[in-house]
């Protein structure tokens, strides 16, 4: 039988690379999906011979490049996908409260307002999104291969549970992965695509500018170690699904979503649900908005 096949983006440092190499030692080949090509490459030749790792230059932000990524890897895994880690991250790249207040580097030649720089939008939540999209596609494709099932664990953050406030844009993608985790789990589980995510607190790696590591209490660090323990936890149960875990120290937390605030909400949130599903299936164009 072939061997399972795994994607993790991001994984040219940090939580990816920590991740990939953890999947090869458990017997997956994998696919380093990295936006550079320098620790991209590095990565996937430390992780064995080609057989084991490829190394696809990838930018999760553009919806093309995650496509080709995706049906690449299917290809060279033999017509088969297994598990997807979305893990590539970046922080704000612009602030949204200026110290000053800079009107024409604000202003475009209209005279209008630019927009604020969501970037970490587009690769911390909506590259999560479209690569659930697509890891659904290929794994139902998978069966003649051996696959079939499938294992999509996103990265989130502590500020996805808390507030980071200085990052929120990140804030707000990080909360949006938790959301669309807690959403999609629940039913993708009942065709065998497990959907969970982790919730990091401070791990040292490249994400973090070197003033900060240089300062930051040895006590109040996570080490990577602690991300490998949630996903030996994800990898060995095929039914967990919908889960957020948050990674503290040397423990990992289940968090709960919030709770009903009283009978009326959990019946919306819960028993209204198949009232939803028989509305949206009468109006199917709904997906055309
Ligand atoms: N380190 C922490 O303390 C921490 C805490 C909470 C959440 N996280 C999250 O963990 C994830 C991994 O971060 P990390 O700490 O390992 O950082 P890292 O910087 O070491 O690794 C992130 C990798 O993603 C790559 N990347 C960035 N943009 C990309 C794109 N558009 N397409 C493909 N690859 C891209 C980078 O080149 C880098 O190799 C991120 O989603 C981050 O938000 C990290």
């Amino acid at each position: 039988m072939s061997k399972p096949v795994g994607i993790v983006t991001g994984a040219g440092s940090g939580i990816g690379l920590a991740v990939a190499t953890h999947l090869v030692s458990k017997g997956y080949r994998v696919v380093i999906a990295e936006l550079n090509p320098t620790t991209g490459a590095q990565a996937a030749s430390s992780l064995g011979s080609s057989d084991d790792a490829l190394f696809v230059q990838t930018d999760v932000a553009s919806y093309s490049s995650q496509a080709r990524l995706f049906k690449q890897a299917y290809e060279w895994g033999g017509n088969r996908l297994d598990f997807c880690h979305a893990n590539a991250g970046i922080d704000d790249r612009q602030m949204l409260y200026d110290v000053e207040d800079k009107e024409e580097e604000e202003l475009d030649a209209d005279g209008l307002v630019k927009p604020l720089n969501t970037k970490s939008m587009q690769v911390n939540l909506e590259a999560v999104i479209q690569g659930l999209w697509l890891f659904k596609h290929y794994v139902r494709r998978s069966k003649a291969a051996g696959g079939g099932k499938g294992k999509f664990v996103a990265t989130a953050s502590a500020a996805g549970l808390y507030v980071m406030t200085t990052n929120p844009q990140y804030t707000a993608s990080k909360y949006g992965v938790v959301g669309f985790t807690r959403a999609a789990g629940p039913v993708l589980v009942n065709e065998g695509i497990t959907v969970n995510c982790i919730c990091p607190g401070f791990i040292p790696t490249n994400l973090c500018p070197p003033e900060i590591l240089k300062v930051w209490p040895e006590e109040h660090m996570t080490p990577l170690s602690t991300a490998l323990k949630a996903m030996d936890a994800f990898l060995d149960d095929d039914t967990m699904s919908g889960q957020t875990v948050e990674l503290s120290q040397d423990k990992i937390y289940f968090r709960e979503m919030v709770d009903w605030v009283n009978e009326s909400q959990k019946w919306i949130g819960t028993e209204s649900l198949s009232i939803w599903e028989e509305a949206y299936a009468k109006v199917p164009e709904k997906a055309g908005y």
